[in-house]
């Protein structure tokens, strides 16, 4: 394909229309392209940097409110971030030939899982960088930030070849509800490049990081393009290591919160994403372990990445003990109960219900004939679109009216804060699942809880010593 080098006819909202507008100073004219999650921060993040920028979107209405510096999803400080750069050169556009005039375009486009299969869907990716090709100057730089198997760069780039454009990968490392601070400090920066060129761009682009330290790490485009995979693998794989240490407590009556914090000493190992319990989810970790499996195979190298599929099933079996818990806590018939669900986000500080354990929970119950509500500081509009078949209310104390059983899914600091003795006083029995190990269950117990969290026998339990198998036998 012969794709067209110069610029077309429709001139750019607000950015430099010169190719390489940016050039000679630091601030450059940056594109970006995907306006979710991660393009929308991203794009706010480059103008806090003092670039110039165009955040393109195919959907209108995500358009429309950043134009009016309102943030389309729930994220900490992208609103102000928003507010604090609306009209100092940022921009936002339906129009992708309004990127005519970047130094450099940034895409931020999804790449689900395929239905069906394994693998990841990249056509989101490559329609991206096509219409890029038809309105981008030669001396543009594309650079993927989206989790793509690895190889995807070249072969964009392969498609590129008669252009004088160039695929850069920069892989993007930012966790939700707290996208911002991760963008603007992040803890490094990695450059998957062919040249020089585009190193240069991408080193100018995050000069006020590089300047404060942050380590930069240049290399080629597979590399970068695994690096990431690697890096979410790894957390997915700590994360199902410590929920299978967790199912050995279980059955031998240990501590699984207190096993974490021992073994978290060790500074090789590290305290950080050993929470035990229903294990994780959201738009990336799920979705990404299954593409890496689905690529190494095709490269032949599945085996090496064998664990991964039994990191998948650890993490979907924490869902189904959930549920199996639930169900011996309002007497093994969960038909009729009233079940109250505190979180549906995937985790907290986030509205993104994408492969939320907590909503994939409230939903099997439901479908085993329970009445569940559910309630969420900011997930019900998206979780009550996915699943409207669930009863939704806005607090907690409403959501467990009635309740049978109270099961605390996703661990938002208000729900840690609850007062046990207020929640026992609107529910009809007081029982909770604590599947996240996040409230204190020596105060729930003396507020007359029966507490179950996972991986960790129940205060009462603890209390006469019947816990532990050991000490039963012994007994
Ligand atoms: C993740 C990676 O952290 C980030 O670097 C990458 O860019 C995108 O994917 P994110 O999906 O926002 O970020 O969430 P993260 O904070 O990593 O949590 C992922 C899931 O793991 C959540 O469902 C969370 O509840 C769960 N989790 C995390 C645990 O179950 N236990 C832990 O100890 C930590």
């Amino acid at each position: 394909m012969t794709a067209p080098t110069t610029a077309p006819t429709t001139a750019p909202t607000s950015i430099g229309s010169e190719p390489g507008s940016g050039s000679g100073s630091g601030q450059l004219t940056v594109g970006v392209v995907g306006l979710g999650y991660l393009g929308a921060v991203h794009a706010a993040c480059m103008a806090d940097l003092g670039h110039r920028v165009i955040g393109y979107d195919v959907d209108a209405a995500k358009v429309e409110a950043l134009r009016e510096a309102r943030a389309p999803f729930f994220e900490p400080g992208l609103e102000d971030l928003l507010a604090r750069t609306h009209g100092e050169g940022l921009a936002f556009t339906t129009d992708v030939s309004d990127l005519q005039g970047a130094d450099v375009v940034f895409v931020c486009v999804g790449t689900p899982q395929r239905p069906g299969e394994l693998a990841a869907d990249t056509q989101y990716v490559t329609a991206a960088v096509q219409a890029l090709a038809q309105v981008l100057p030669g001396t543009a730089v594309i650079v993927g930030k989206s989790t793509v198997p690895v190889g995807t760069a070249a072969d964009l780039a392969q498609t590129l070849s008669a252009t004088d454009l160039e695929v850069a990968w920069n892989p993007e490392f930012l966790r939700e509800g707290h996208a911002v601070a991760d963008t603007l400090t992040p803890d490094r920066l990695v450059f998957g490049v062919v040249s020089t060129r585009a190193e240069t761009l991408l080193r100018r682009v995050y000069a006020r990081a590089i300047a404060t330290g942050t380590p930069v790490i240049v290399t080629d485009r597979p590399t970068a393009e695994l690096v990431k995979v690697a890096a979410n693998a790894f957390l997915a794989t700590k994360i199902s290591f410590i929920n299978a240490i967790a199912e050995v407590c279980d059955a031998a009556g240990a501590d699984v919160t207190t096993l974490a914090d021992a073994i978290g000493h060790d500074d090789r190992i590290g305290r950080k994403f050993l929470g035990a319990g229903l294990g994780f989810g959201g738009g990336c970790l799920p979705k990404d372990i299954r593409a890496f499996t689905a690529r190494a195979t095709e490269l032949g190298a599945g085996q090496a990445v064998g664990f991964l599929t039994e990191v998948d099933a650890i993490n979907l079996r924490r869902r189904a003990k959930v549920v199996e818990l639930a169900r011996a806590a309002v007497g093994g018939d969960l038909a009729g109960a009233r079940v109250a669900v505190l979180g549906a986000a995937f985790k907290p500080l986030s509205d993104d219900v994408r492969d939320s354990p907590a909503l994939d929970v409230a939903a099997r119950l439901r479908a085993e004939g329970a009445h569940v509500t559910v309630t969420d500081p900011a997930a019900v509009d998206n979780a009550r679109r996915q699943h409207p078949e669930l009863d939704y209310a806005p607090t907690a104390q409403q959501a467990s009216a009635g309740a049978d059983v109270v099961l605390l899914l996703t661990e938002w600091e208000e729900y840690r804060s609850i007062d046990p003795a207020a929640l026992a006083a609107v529910v009809r029995h007081p029982r909770v699942i604590d599947a996240r190990n996040a409230l204190d269950a020596q105060r729930w117990a003396a507020a007359g809880w029966d507490h179950r969290g996972l991986g960790r026998p129940s205060p009462a339990a603890t209390a006469t010593g019947a816990a532990s198998p050991v000490h039963a036998a012994a007994a």
